[in-house]
Formats: structure tokens, C-alpha cells, sequence
């Protein structure tokens, strides 16, 4: 806050179009990020005002407590029509980190109420990243984001990260899997999921990881019946080049959150999805049922716009344009490999990646690195909020042409003056 107080220049955004952000005294800045990750589709798509404004007429909100109407339904239609094979329930919640806590919840009480209460910790990775409310954090594996919170947070059982640390090493996912492999060989039977944010931690620096680390942990959590939970708020809906990172590697997790560009970066809505086999272990009395339900849980106006999305990605073959666009992002990494002050690129579907050498001892989230990258960024009219010493590019994937060839311009040119 000290260093934000004493710049005395707020950045203050007016409106927004697409890929463009428009601040108050009338400059542009194209939004490197999409957001924080949330404007899948780009800034006021004009189908999802319309959706919204349609909805805005008929019912703004009422609870989805033994009350239901036909904008929660038909997107958890929708939803489960898309989703990984074999996840046909949904929990509508507000954001990322409350789709995680009712992931948590979930496991927690479906063993503990079917015969086995001993099932109630968690397999988390390093340098995981699952949200900022007490739960999410007892998950996360970025040290930075707990270190205030010891006395919140419960214990989880922490795991070698897939992600390699060098880009050419290939056998990092090898050694990470067999680490997790001898832990529930002898613990499955006090945990009760193994959660996991599928082929790319974001908040770790986008470090991305093999897919057959990710296959060969379903087939294992299956066989010893410990839950997988994919944590797609970050890499579902086509960040990484599918509809979800699971894709990559064919897989169906037990349970699934998905926040941000669920509903088109215009509303705060996440969803929970959740195998019959869950749904089923919450039948029976009411002693039984999940008691967890926000204010909003299941808001018709995020509903109605989140349906919309759906509706979106087909008619606009939105992965089509992800799979078109992505060698772009490619090609901007390509050319700052090898550089001095680039440590590593990488880039995964509509994600770009450069690790810079750290400028202080302060390293990774707290590094300064990323930030020279920010504000050479800004004075070019692009925002490039960066993970620490990670600089990085994740637009819109509906981003036009022209824009992106801009965005990567900067980008590149930015890293250059940079480093
Ligand atoms: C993988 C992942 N999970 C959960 C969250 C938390 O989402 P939210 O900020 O909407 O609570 C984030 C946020 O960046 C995330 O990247």
C-alpha cells in the first residue's frame, strides 16, 4: 500500500471494449491479463449485456433454497453437458475460492457420513494456488499467501509440484508422481482428495506440467478411492487450449470448480460440479444434506449471463480461435528465449510465460522483476500485472487479430526494456 499511496496516480478504468481498457483522463491499455484471468470473452460482450438485461427483467434474484427457476436449472444443464464425463451435479457459489471450500466440504462430509470419517485430509501440491478464503489458503502452496494465517489454516498433506523447475526436464512429472504414489500407499485411507489445479498453476508463475502426471493421478485416486478435485478455475473454459485443462489428459475428476470465465467476467459466479456418486452420499435424511448455501448461490442474472457464455463458445467457435491464436503467443516467448535477464518462456494455449532473473533476494511473488516489465507495459499502453519475477500474457481469448499482434509487441518490447 505504501509504494500505491506514494505513486499518488491511481490508475482509474471508465469503461471497457474487448481487449481494451479506457481510463479516466482517456488512455488505452490493452488488458494483458483479461482481468485477473476473468474476461474470457473480452470486456461487455454484447450478447451477455443483452442476456443480462433480459434476465434484469424478469427476476434479479431469489434463493435456490427448496426454491428454483429456469436460469439455474438450464445452465447446470448446460454445464454438465460440456463438462468431463461423469459430473452431472453442480453447487452454484460467487467466486473461485467458494467453489473450492465446497469442494472441500463435499468430500469431507460424503466419506463422513458413508462409512468411513477417517477420510478427511487433503493431498495438495507445491505451489498451488486455490483461492484467498481460509480453506483455499490451507491449500495453497505459495508461502507468501499463508504466512499470516498459521492460525486459520487446518493441515494439509503437501506434494512435490509436477511442474518442472527447468523447461528441460522431462522427468520432472515422473518423480512428483511417484512421491504422491508412495504418500497414498500408505495414507488413502485418511485422504480424503488429492486437489490439483490441471496442467498449468497459475499463481505459481504459470508453470505447466506434463498431462500424463495428471492421467496417472485419476487412475491412482481411483483405484485406492481417494477424490480428485480439479480445480479449472483458472484453466477451464479454454485458457489452456480445451474446454478444460482435464482435457489434456482425458480425464474426469470428482469433483470440478470453475469460477472467472464461467460467467464472461461480467458477474462474480463459480459452480461446483460433482460426480452421482457424490449427489448420491447426500440422499436420505435431511440430517444428511449439504448444508452450505451463499446468499446468492445460483443468482439468476449470473446464471442467465453465465448460460449465455455457453452459448457463446459454440456459436463463436471460441476454442477454434484459441487453437488459432495460440502460435502467436508462441511465437512472442520464442523471441525472448535465451535473452539475458530471461531465465525460461513457456506458453500453453492462451497463456505466455518468461521467468526474469530476480533483481533482489525477494523472489518469486514478491519479486520486482516482473514489475520493470509493468511499468514499461504502461507507458506503452498495455497492462502487464506479473506474477513476481513471472511476467506474462493471458488476453482474451476472443482478442482480435490486430489487438493481440499489439499486445505481443508491447509484451516483447516491454521485457526488453526490462531486463
Ligand atoms: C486456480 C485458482 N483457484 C481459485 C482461485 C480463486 O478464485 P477467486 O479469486 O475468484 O476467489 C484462483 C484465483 O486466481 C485460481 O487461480
Amino acid at each position: 500500500m505504501e509504494e500505491y499511496i506514494a505513486s499518488g496516480a491511481p490508475l482509474v478504468i471508465e469503461r471497457a471494449e474487448g481487449a481494451r481498457l479506457h481510463d479516466a483522463d482517456g488512455r488505452v491499455f490493452l488488458d494483458g491479463n483479461a482481468s485477473w484471468w476473468v474476461a474470457a470473452l473480452g470486456h461487455r460482450h454484447p450478447r451477455l449485456l443483452r442476456a443480462l438485461a433480459r434476465q434484469a427483467e424478469t427476476l434479479g434474484h431469489t434463493s435456490l433454497a427448496g426454491v428454483t427457476h429456469a436460469p439455474a436449472a438450464l445452465l447446470a444443464r448446460d454445464l454438465c453437458a460440456v463438462a468431463p464425463l461423469g459430473l452431472t451435479r453442480v453447487l452454484f457459489s460467487d467466486d473461485g475460492s467458494t467453489a473450492v471450500e465446497a469442494a472441500l466440504k463435499i468430500a469431507v462430509q460424503f466419506f463422513g457420513q458413508n462409512g468411513r470419517p477417517e477420510k478427511r485430509r487433503f493431498v495438495a501440491l507445491d505451489g498451488a494456488f486455490h483461492g484467498d478464503t481460509a480453506g483455499a489458503v490451507s491449500l495453497g502452496g505459495v508461502e507468501v499467501f499463508r504466512r499470516h494465517f498459521g492460525a486459520l489454516l487446518f493441515d494439509v498433506v503437501r506434494v512435490a509440484s509436477p511442474a518442472p523447475a527447468d523447461e528441460e526436464d522431462g522427468e520432472a512429472w515422473r518423480r512428483a508422481f511417484a512421491a504422491v504414489e508412495e504418500l497414498l500407499a500408505t495414507s488413502a485411507h485418511e485422504i480424503a482428495a488429492v486437489v490439483v489445479e490441471p496442467i498449468v498453476q497459475g499463481a505459481a508463475g504459470m508453470r505447466a506440467y506434463a498431462p500424463r502426471y495428471l492421467a496417472a493421478l485419476r487412475a491412482l485416486t481411483a483405484r485406492l478411492d481417494v477424490l480428485l478435485i480439479a480445480d479449472e478455475v483458472f484453466t477451464g473454459y479454454g485458457r489452456t487450449g480445451p474446454m478444460w485443462g482435464c482435457d489434456h489428459a482425458d480425464v474426469a475428476p470428482d469433483l470440478l470448480c470453475t469460477a472467472k470465465g464461467f460467467s464472461g467476467g461480467l458477474l462474480p459466479m463459480a459452480a461446483t460440479l460433482a460426480s452421482e456418486r457424490l449427489f448420491d452420499g447426500f440422499r436420505g435424511g435431511r440430517e444428511r444434506a449439504l448444508l452450505h448455501g451463499h446468499s446468492f448461490t445460483g443468482n439468476p442474472l449470473g446464471a442467465a449471463v453465465a448460460r449465455e457464455v455457453l452459448a457463446i463458445y459454440r456459436d463463436e467457435d471460441v476454442l477454434g480461435q484459441v487453437a488459432r491464436k495460440a502460435p502467436r503467443l508462441a511465437a512472442t516467448v520464442a523471441e525472448l528465449r535465451g535473452r539475458p535477464g530471461v531465465l525460461r518462456v513457456r506458453q500453453i494455449g492462451m497463456i505466455a510465460a518468461v521467468d526474469l532473473l530476480p533483481s533482489s533476494t525477494r523472489g518469486g511473488y514478491l519479486g520486482e522483476a516482473g514489475w520493470r516489465v509493468y511499468e514499461q507495459g504502461l507507458s506503452r499502453g498495455a497492462l502487464l500485472r506479473p506474477l513476481g519475477d513471472t511476467a506474462y500474457l493471458t488476453p482474451p481469448l476472443t482478442i482480435s487479430d490486430g489487438d493481440l499482434d499489439q499486445l505481443c509487441g508491447i509484451f516483447v518490447d516491454s521485457v526488453r526494456a526490462a531486463t
